[in-house]
């Protein structure tokens, strides 16, 4: 097992932050955490009974907005994320009162310090436009009149989505990272590769996999998304003689026998399963020994996508939050924690070699991880 193929990860992902401010990191994250949650809080209030006097529970706000029934849960989610910010307080019974209400002199600032910090964090303008369009329709999105598509596509063109996932300063480290990670496994495979990829969406850590494998023995690369949309991009994109293309719910189990495959990548996609556990169990039994997971997640509730991922999140047939069956059951937690993946990867019995951005890195505040685990050898 390569002991040093952490740093040679970490070496290959650096290549993404020269340049970076690190001494501005930590404040640039606190600042798009900041516009978000005051642009949601002058919404409730200029939408919601919740700027009247007296405490309110989150429901009837929700009907205020109008929100679409399996969308409701949000206010609530939001309400909460207000009050860890100290920006509304809760009584005993969960009720919600002192609802901080952003004056526009406080919005404007709020504004220009996200964008002093997306340049800082390496955001292209598509990142903050999404952001600030995503605030404006709150209402929109809460009465599932516009969807997060329609924010990551705008025009159908796939710019803001590769902002998201792909153009970015921390997204561009963890991918080379992890094709780093791919290259040292497809240079000491004993056999051509055998690859699934989990929810690989618009295929933005893909695009930086598969040039890692270029003229290195790969029998099959599996590119699975929830969503044929997903996989009609992908298909149009990518040109590998190697690639498949499958439908695959992480609700549901994954193909193959046990031992038949090689290597799993899940890039902020691992998260949506309903139980964790129990999928990285069956990842586990699908590697081969020697075999390698590769997971790239957020590992803290970011109040920067609290436009945007929970309506992303809601069942279709709805009422949410989405069922979670693991340590996140009744809650509205969308990510596990650094420690809570270390624990689910051991528990499963993968053996965690790279776990990045190291401590102390500028990188470290974004709170987006590359975990790479893999399958110990049989003992001989
Ligand atoms: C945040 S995006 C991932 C981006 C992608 N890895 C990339 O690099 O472009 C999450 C992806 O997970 C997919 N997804 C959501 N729920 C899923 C589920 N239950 N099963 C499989 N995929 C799911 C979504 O369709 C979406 O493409």
């Amino acid at each position: 097992m390569p002991a040093d193929l952490s740093a040679r990860a970490h070496a290959a992902g650096s290549a993404a932050t020269t340049g970076i401010d690190a001494s501005a990191v930590s404040t640039a994250v606190e600042d798009l955490d900041r516009l978000v949650l005051l642009g949601i809080a002058a919404e409730l209030h200029r939408a919601t009974r919740l700027g009247a006097p007296g405490a309110h529970r989150p429901e009837p706000a929700a009907e205020d907005l109008g929100a679409a029934v399996r969308h409701r849960w949000i206010v609530g989610h939001w309400l909460a994320a207000l009050h860890e910010a100290g920006l509304a307080r809760r009584d005993a019974q969960g009720r919600y009162h002192g609802l901080h209400r952003p004056s526009r002199a406080e919005l404007a600032v709020a504004r220009t310090r996200m964008e002093n910090a997306a340049a800082v964090l390496g955001y292209p303008p598509a990142l903050a436009g999404m952001l600030l369009r995503s605030l404006r329709l709150i209402p929109e999105l809460l009465r599932d009149e516009v969807g997060v598509q329609a924010l990551l596509y705008p025009d159908g063109e796939p710019a803001t989505a590769e902002a998201v996932y792909r153009d970015n300063t921390v997204s561009r480290y963890l991918n080379l990272a992890a094709a780093e990670a791919v290259r040292d496994l497809a240079e000491r495979s004993p056999r051509p590769l055998r690859a699934l990829e989990l929810g690989a969406g618009i295929g933005a850590t893909t695009a930086d996999l598969l040039p890692a494998l270029a003229g290195r023995p790969v029998e099959s690369y599996l590119f699975t998304d929830l969503s044929p949309f997903f996989l009609d991009v992908a298909r149009r994109r990518f040109d590998a003689p190697f690639l498949r293309y499958g439908l695959l719910d992480l609700a549901g189990g994954l193909p193959g026998r046990p031992g038949g495959l090689d290597l799993v990548v899940a890039a902020t996609a691992a998260h949506n399963a309903p139980h964790v556990g129990r999928l990285l169990d069956q990842v586990a039994r699908r590697l081969a020994p020697g075999g390698r997971v590769l997971l790239i997640e957020t590992v803290r509730e970011h109040a920067q996508s609290l436009t945007t991922m929970p309506p992303a999140l809601s069942p279709r047939e709805g009422p949410g939050p989405p069922p979670r069956h693991d340590g996140r059951a009744g809650t509205t937690r969308t990510y596990l924690t650094r420690a809570e993946w270390r624990d689910r990867l051991a528990r499963a019995g993968l053996r965690v070699e790279a776990d990045l951005p190291p401590d102390g890195d500028p990188l470290t505040p974004l709170s987006q991880r590359l975990f790479v685990a893999t399958v110990p050898m049989e003992p001989s």
